[in-house]
């Protein structure tokens, strides 16, 4: 018998963000236990072959909904599957381990908020230790830009994207860094879509300014070109907000910066509505709800379009993968790392191996995926989550219920070090008080 809480993975190239080295590593009761070579074992583990494999750490997805409730509908993965008032910030960050709040500037009459409440809540999070998250988009131009590609008679998926053309997410994206920067307040800009949003990214971070951008596998991977497809159902599986951008070369854009670090982790905002849902909005592309897949796919595509092309290498692609998505929401060496005492989550890596993603073999509770055809290089082998093999040669060994939050604590070091170094309470100039005439004003 074979102990399955023991697993040694033998002969694989681990590769953390910072290095790779040829080495095993055993794991114990959820976590890895001890790394390197000739390893004494206790007798019985189960021994996993990991030769001309890499061994990464788990993924870690920045940004999904799950079951959430959403436009009138409700996620068709769930868990399994796939400003408020200052006090209740606190207690989230204090008593519940939240340590970062998304906003919107979109999505008006719903959640969209304004920019003086932007700039308390960002105030809000810079007390608490809190990363911001902000979803930029200029709600009012959005609103303005569909009732007017309707009045057209547009009302396909492409006024989706017509309405809320690129600049409109660049100026949300600038305003919201000049908030964060006036507030001295991190900022963490969620499903950067196009390649203006982008550079507002990199330059605010050419200068100095504390601002992450999270591109997603879908803006990665593909593009808005699809909203313009004859078949409605094909171009309205790919609306979502911000929209993919219809300039081809946009996705290889995002992952140019991606690789240079001007943009730091990525997520996939999987929000899957099957397309009987999307045809709520049949008539009429404001209906039609927002969002696509990704969680299943991200590591291929970003494999795939990253590394196979010669854009980054394994060790980015753990940066951007996991490690600091672990460092900005403050897990990291837990999570996001192979190393002694880290948790056991640990994939696997085939980077010679391809596969062609399709919604007839994914796993996800959605009916169509936006890869779909797409061949990529990088196939993971096994999934190890804390200490359980979860996945293996095409098979899924979870159960309901098995994910555990993990509680995160405040002022993160990787990204309150330098907001800490800057708080600086400007000083008035010392001088006499002027003693001159002043001007009367009519009362
Ligand atoms: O279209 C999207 N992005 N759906 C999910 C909600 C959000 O704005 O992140
Ligand atoms: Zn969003
Ligand atoms: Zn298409
Ligand atoms: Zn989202």
């Amino acid at each position: 018998m074979t102990d399955q809480s023991r697993i040694l993975i033998k002969g694989g190239k681990v590769v953390n963000e910072d290095c790779s080295v040829i080495s095993d590593v055993y794991i114990e009761d959820g976590l890895i236990k001890d790394i390197g070579l000739n390893l004494q074992v206790p007798a019985g583990v189960r021994v996993i072959d990991a030769t001309d494999k890499l061994v990464m750490p788990g993924g870690i997805d920045t940004h999904t909904h799950m079951e959430l409730e959403f436009m009138s509908t409700k996620t068709a993965d769930d868990f399994y599957t796939g400003t408020k008032v200052k006090r209740e910030m606190e207690s989230l960050v204090r008593e519940k381990g939240i340590n970062s709040f998304k906003m919107f500037m979109a999505y008006k009459d719903v959640y969209m908020i304004q920019d003086h409440e932007l700039h308390a809540a960002f105030s809000a999070c810079r007390d608490l230790g809190a990363v911001a998250q902000i979803h930029a988009e200029h709600g009012d131009l959005v609103a303005e830009g569909a009732k007017k590609m309707l009045s057209l008679g547009i009302t396909g998926p492409e006024g989706h994207e017509m309405c809320r053309p690129e600049e409109v997410e660049a100026e949300a994206t600038q305003r919201a860094a000049t908030i964060a920067h006036a507030t001295n307040c991190p900022l963490y800009v969620v499903h950067v879509m196009s390649k203006s949003a982008a550079k507002v990214v990199r330059h605010a971070r050419q200068q100095g300014w504390v601002v992450f951008g999270e591109p997603i596998a879908a803006g990665l991977g593909t593009d808005g070109t699809h909203y313009w497809h004859q078949d409605w159902a094909h171009a309205a599986g790919f609306v979502m907000g911000p929209p993919l951008r219809p300039d081809p070369s946009t996705p290889g854009y995002l992952m140019d910066l991606l690789a240079n670090d001007d943009l730091s982790v990525t997520g996939t905002d999987n929000c899957t509505f099957s397309i009987c849902q999307k045809a709520l909005g049949k008539d009429d592309f404001t209906k039609i709800p927002n969002g696509v897949n990704g969680v299943e796919d991200r590591m291929s595509v970003i494999w795939e379009k990253g590394v196979h092309s010669g854009k980054m290498d394994e060790n980015r692609f753990v940066a951007v993968t996991s490690s600091n998505a672990a460092k900005i929401f403050n897990i990291y060496p837990r999570k996001g790392r192979i190393d002694r005492g880290s948790d056991a989550d640990v994939v696997i890596w085939d980077p010679n191996r391809t596969r062609t993603i399709s919604a007839k073999t994914h796993h996800q509770a959605v009916d169509y995926n936006i890869f779909e055809g797409m061949v990529c290089h990088g196939v993971a082998m096994v999934t190890v989550s804390r200490g359980k093999v979860v996945y293996e040669h095409g098979a899924l060994y979870v159960t309901p219920g098995a994910g555990r939050f993990i509680p995160r604590k405040p002022f993160s070091d990787f990204v309150y070090k330098r907001i800490k170094q800057r708080q600086l309470t400007p000083t008035a100039v010392d001088r006499e008080p002027y003693g001159g005439v002043v001007v009367r004003l009519p009362s």
